[in-house]
């Protein structure tokens, strides 16, 4: 018999390190990542009317309007490989009325991964981040170095990555994440997010792990 897929999401202030864990637990999972800020930022790269008005709201670390995002995020879900493989939501949903539309739409998580990051590191994170356009791929100039120069070469900086920005994406942040958290009360596991990246990764292939274990053995005893 086929094994129910695992469906997570992932949340955490900006840039308490959503983007690299997903990397992870991807690779180990094989889930299908689906990242709001990706999708976004795919839109403006293909200059559409969503992208643009999404960057209005971007740029001041606000959250885009729902007629924008909401669809977008259905659509992915939908998908055959997100629905074959499970789904691993990235930086979504980030209000209540993203929360509701979801349980309307049927989609709710096994699990709600909450990383907790102290917030003087998010700012040193933000501000050294950078991204390889090639590969996709998260580094930090400090925290996770690229490989090669010619990597580093092509590295590339996101436009809302600036410390007066991040400010403004924080206090958004705070403002939302509370309501969110109250949806996913019985199914959140906090982690700490403040470590190196393995040692994060530990604490949540742990609870994946775990939460797999637990599934087989409830089908071992039905
Ligand atoms: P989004 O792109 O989702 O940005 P964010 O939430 O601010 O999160 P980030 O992508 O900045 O960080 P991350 O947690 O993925 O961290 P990362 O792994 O890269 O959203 C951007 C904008 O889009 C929002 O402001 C909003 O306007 C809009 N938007 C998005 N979702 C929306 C929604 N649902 N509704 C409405 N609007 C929405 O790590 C950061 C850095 O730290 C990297 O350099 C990394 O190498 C480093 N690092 C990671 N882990 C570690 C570690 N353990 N130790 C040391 N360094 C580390």
């Amino acid at each position: 018999k086929k094994r129910e897929p695992l469906k997570i999401m992932i949340s955490g202030a900006p840039a308490s390190g959503k983007g690299t864990q997903c990397e992870l637990i991807k690779k180990k999972y094989d889930l299908g990542h689906i990242a709001a800020g990706d999708l976004l930022r795919a839109e403006i790269a293909a200059g559409s009317d969503n992208g643009n008005r999404a960057k209005e709201y971007m740029e001041i670390g606000q959250l885009v309007p729902d007629e924008i995002l909401v669809t977008m995020v259905k659509e992915r879900l939908m998908q055959p490989d997100s629905q074959d493989k499970g789904w691993l939501l990235d930086g979504y949903p980030r209000s209540l009325s993203q929360a509701t539309a979801l349980k309307g739409f049927g989609f709710h998580p096994d699990l709600f991964i909450l990383l907790e990051v102290p917030e003087e590191i998010l700012v040193e994170r933000v501000v050294g981040r950078r991204l390889d356009p090639v590969t996709g791929k998260i580094y930090h100039l400090k925290y996770s170095p690229p490989e090669t120069e010619e990597i580093a070469a092509r590295l590339t900086q996101r436009f809302d990555d600036t410390e007066e920005k991040v400010k403004l994406r924080l206090r958004t942040h705070h403002q939302n994440v509370e309501s969110v958290l109250s949806m996913y009360d019985d199914i959140i596991i906090k982690v700490d997010g403040s470590v190196s990246k393995e040692a994060v990764f530990a604490q949540i292939d742990f609870a994946l792990t775990k939460l797999l274990e637990q599934r087989a053995e409830s089908i071992g005893s039905a």
